[in-house]
């Protein structure tokens, strides 16, 4: 990483942060920025001093979507050979770390779909989201038609992919887009301070619940209580998970090893 990296990347105790730094582009994401940011969720992701992740961007802009610049001249080859969207877009789907989302100011597009594709998102007060690609005649391809409507529905699905109407933070978190809203001033030290709790439980009871939880995207019932359920009698192969409940009835402090 160098000084005209497009992402930041500090450690704060077991939480590792990204932050995204094209502020002339409003954190627009290009190859660099998604190579970078992809590389830097897999080491946090293998670094066994960090317990969960956040992306975060600029007051204004979360990630204002694809870097249209770069995109405007692209042909379908370009695309398809230079694997667009596979080659960088989805590495975050394979971090089993939780990866919470800090956004304030505008996160539209990609920038959107990247939050979307976050475990937990946290909103400031002047968050909005958007997928306007329609504007465009593009399309939300960045998982944005397919986690939208997991997320919120259809109705609201549609409304945003096919009108571009963009939702403020309370919206959001009516919807169920966003986890929680938070004000501006505060965003950074309760994403922060939300990571650090949840990197203090034992990691890989939290990779469990992670991936248990994504399964009820991607199943059906039946089938994500059955993964679930072994996902259950695989805790009682963890010594994390009996020093919890040992600690619990000793009324003690769990001292996790996060095994
Ligand atoms: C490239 C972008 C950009 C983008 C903003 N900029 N968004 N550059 N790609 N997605 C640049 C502008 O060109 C401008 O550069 C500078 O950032 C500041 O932006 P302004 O428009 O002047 O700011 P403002 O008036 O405050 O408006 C903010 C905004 C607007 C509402 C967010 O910038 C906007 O509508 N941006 C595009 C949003 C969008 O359509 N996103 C979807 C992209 S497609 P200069 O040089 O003029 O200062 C997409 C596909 C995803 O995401 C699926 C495949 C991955």
């Amino acid at each position: 990483m160098t000084d005209d990296s497009p992402i930041r990347v500090e450690t704060h105790g077991r939480v590792g942060l990204i932050t995204l730094h094209r502020p002339q582009q409003l954190n627009a994401l290009n190859d660099a920025l998604m190579d970078e940011l992809g590389a830097a969720l897999l080491a946090f992701d293998a670094d066994p001093g960090i317990g969960a992740i956040v992306i975060t961007g600029s007051d204004k802009a979360f990630a204002a979507g694809a870097d249209i610049e770069a995109m405007a001249d692209w042909t379908f080859m370009d695309v398809t050979q230079d694997n667009f969207i596979t080659r960088n877009w989805e590495t975050i789907r394979a971090v089993r770390k939780p990866v919470i989302a800090a956004v304030a100011g505008y996160a539209m597009g990609g920038g959107c779909e990247l939050a979307l594709a976050c475990d937990i998102v946290v909103a400031a007060e002047s968050a909005r989201f958007a997928l306007p690609e329609i504007k465009l005649a593009m399309l939300p391809g960045a998982g944005g038609t397919q986690r939208l409507p997991r997320a919120i529905g259809k109705a609201k699905a549609m409304d945003m992919c096919l009108s571009a109407r963009m939702l403020d933070a309370q919206e959001a978190d009516r919807y169920g887009l966003v986890s929680r809203v938070v004000p501006d001033a505060e965003l950074l030290e309760r994403s922060l301070a939300l990571a650090a709790q949840i990197a203090s439980f034992s990691l890989p009871a939290l990779a469990a619940i992670k991936e248990s939880v994504n399964r009820a995207w991607e199943s059906p019932l039946t089938e994500g209580i059955l993964f679930e359920r072994r996902a259950l009698y695989g805790r009682f192969a963890s010594s994390d998970a009996h020093e919890g409940m040992h600690a619990f009835l000793d009324k003690r402090r769990p001292d996790f090893q996060h095994r």
